[in-house]
């Protein structure tokens, strides 16, 4: 089902997995573990909703100055993750893709990205970007380094397709789940013109209630784009795919 509010692309900060295990007295991995759950149902509704692409904030640049035990234990899970899932989105219909720097990742991890991302190559219903060892300031600044290697000039034109997400459009909503509204070196390039949706609720309690309060919240905005109001409402912002 879809209308012509509903965004084509949503992003989330999947937040608050930590603070979900701590009130039940946990371990913290045990939050992470349940975020998986959360991700698997939120991509299935995604799905439902007639949205085409769907990007999450899995692991960021700045989360490795975490305790080596939580680091480990989420490089683990990705992995345990990637192996056990991908059959059950591969029958969805997912695309799969992997969004960040790969230097660094474990042979594991890395072979899983891989498998993952070949399974899934041909799938359309859904485009899945995980982002992993992700930062939106190493994402401009790979894209800057191939424009110079490549002897470009610099220009939003040439930029857009050299950034990670030159595949879809720019996120239309950007959620941010556990409370915190801040963007966290996220999609700093592509959120440009993104609305923004702050809930509450911490990641592993997300459920398609909350994913339905931010889409209405988002059919309720008007998005100018710099214009004013009544002006075509279409974007004239060179996006990614450009
Ligand atoms: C988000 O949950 C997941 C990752 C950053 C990997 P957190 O682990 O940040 O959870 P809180 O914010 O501590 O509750
Ligand atoms: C952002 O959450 C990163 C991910 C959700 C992967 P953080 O929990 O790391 O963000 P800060 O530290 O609160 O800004
Ligand atoms: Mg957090």
């Amino acid at each position: 089902m879809t209308n012509k509010s509903t965004p084509t692309h949503v992003a989330i900060v999947m937040d608050g997995n930590g603070r979900w295990a701590s009130k039940r007295f946990l371990p913290r991995i045990a939050g992470h573990k349940q975020g998986v759950d959360a991700l698997k149902r939120c991509a299935r509704a995604c799905e439902a909703r007639g949205i085409k692409v769907l990007t999450v904030f899995a692991f960021s640049s700045e989360n490795w100055q975490r305790p080596q035990e939580e680091v480990s234990g989420l490089m683990d899970l990705f992995a345990l993750a990637l192996g056990r899932e991908v059959p059950q989105l591969n029958a969805d219909g997912v695309q799969l893709r992997f969004i960040g720097e790969r230097q660094g990742l474990s042979a594991r991890v890395l072979k899983g990205i891989e498998q993952a991302e070949a399974a899934t190559a041909a799938n359309q219903q859904l485009v899945l970007n995980v982002c992993f060892n992700y930062g939106g300031r190493w994402d401009i600044v790979q894209a800057a380094a191939r424009v110079a290697a490549q002897g470009l000039t610099m220009t939003e034109q040439n930029l857009g397709p050299m950034m990670a997400l030159a595949h879809v459009p720019d996120p239309d909503l950007v959620i941010r789940t556990g409370g915190e509204q801040r963007i966290s070196n996220f999609l700093l390039w592509q959120s440009a013109y993104s609305e923004f949706f702050f809930s509450d609720i911490l990641w592993p309690d997300f459920d398609e209630a909350a994913l339905d309060l931010a889409i209405q919240s988002y059919g309720q905005r008007e998005r100018r784009f710099g214009k004013i109001p009544g002006q075509s409402a279409a974007s004239t912002l060179p996006t990614g795919s450009d």
